[in-house]
């Protein structure tokens, strides 16, 4: 049972100017700030954090924040163009970890452990994609690679923790398909529900958009979405965010 606040996370990837990142945050602040009962949170890219953050100082909203789309995997030291975790903590409240796009580059299952321990240590919520390669539904794969990348992570840290489960061939940039529906990863979400408990908040990421939406937030044990393409477009995400608004209305919500 799905307990908190859903969160939705746009994932900006390496997509917007300055200019268009500017003008996105400002009408994602104009567009959420009547929504209740969800965080928003921008993942955006490192160059833009700061601008952004001046942005939604302004006009402070609680359930908007930022997220860095990746960190290092050391804390400090000679590591030309990386960014640390502490350098991240005086920015954002989240960062993305092991993306499947992050995972191609490089970021292996023991890579994506030690960011994620980094996190924590320096109080980042991680947003942690566990991701699946092939359209066959494998549970136990899944859940294995769940095993891997909390390996060492305390049960007391997994209220901070999101899990992401991230079916690669549904994302919108691979999917020839139209991305994946919720009766499709319903089992998946459930077995990763049963493995970690109540605390993690999971969610879903691929191709989501305005319609499909609903579908996947009527899945009980589903608490977000991460969106690409779809927050690209403010009027889109926006409706996507009023949407996980409203399910959370009819709801009794136990906020943490
Ligand atoms: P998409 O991207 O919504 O464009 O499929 C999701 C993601 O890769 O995070």
């Amino acid at each position: 049972m799905a307990h908190r606040y859903p969160l939705i996370v746009a994932n900006w990837k390496m997509y917007p100017s300055l200019a268009d990142a500017m003008v996105l945050s400002e009408s994602y602040q104009e567009g959420l700030e009547d929504l209740r009962h969800i965080e928003v949170a921008i993942a955006a890219p490192f160059v833009w954090l700061y601008p952004i953050k001046e942005v939604l100082i302004r006009k402070k909203l609680a359930h908007l924040s930022l997220a860095a789309q990746n960190l290092a995997s050391e804390e400090e030291g000679a590591f030309t163009g990386e960014v640390s975790a502490p350098m991240l903590k005086t920015l954002c409240q989240y960062v993305l970890i092991g993306h499947s796009e992050r995972r191609q580059l490089g970021d292996d299952p023991e890579v994506v452990n030690k960011k994620i321990h980094l996190a924590l240590k320096w109080g980042l919520a991680p947003i942690i994609f566990v991701s699946q390669e092939n359209r066959r539904i494998d549970i136990k794969n899944t859940l294995d690679l769940l095993s891997r990348l909390l390996n060492g992570v305390a049960k007391k840290d997994y209220e901070e923790i999101n899990l992401v489960y991230e079916p690669v061939w549904a994302i919108s940039t691979n999917s020839q398909s139209g991305g994946a529906s919720g009766v499709e990863i319903e089992p998946v979400i459930e077995a990763m529900r049963t493995k970690v408990g109540d605390q993690p908040r999971i969610l879903y990421g691929g191709s989501v958009n305005e319609k499909n939406t609903a579908e996947f937030l009527s899945l009980s044990e589903l608490d977000g979405l991460v969106v690409g393409s779809a927050s690209q477009k403010q009027k889109l995400f926006i409706e996507i965010c009023q949407l996980a608004s409203g399910r959370n209305e009819a709801q009794d919500i136990i906020r943490y």
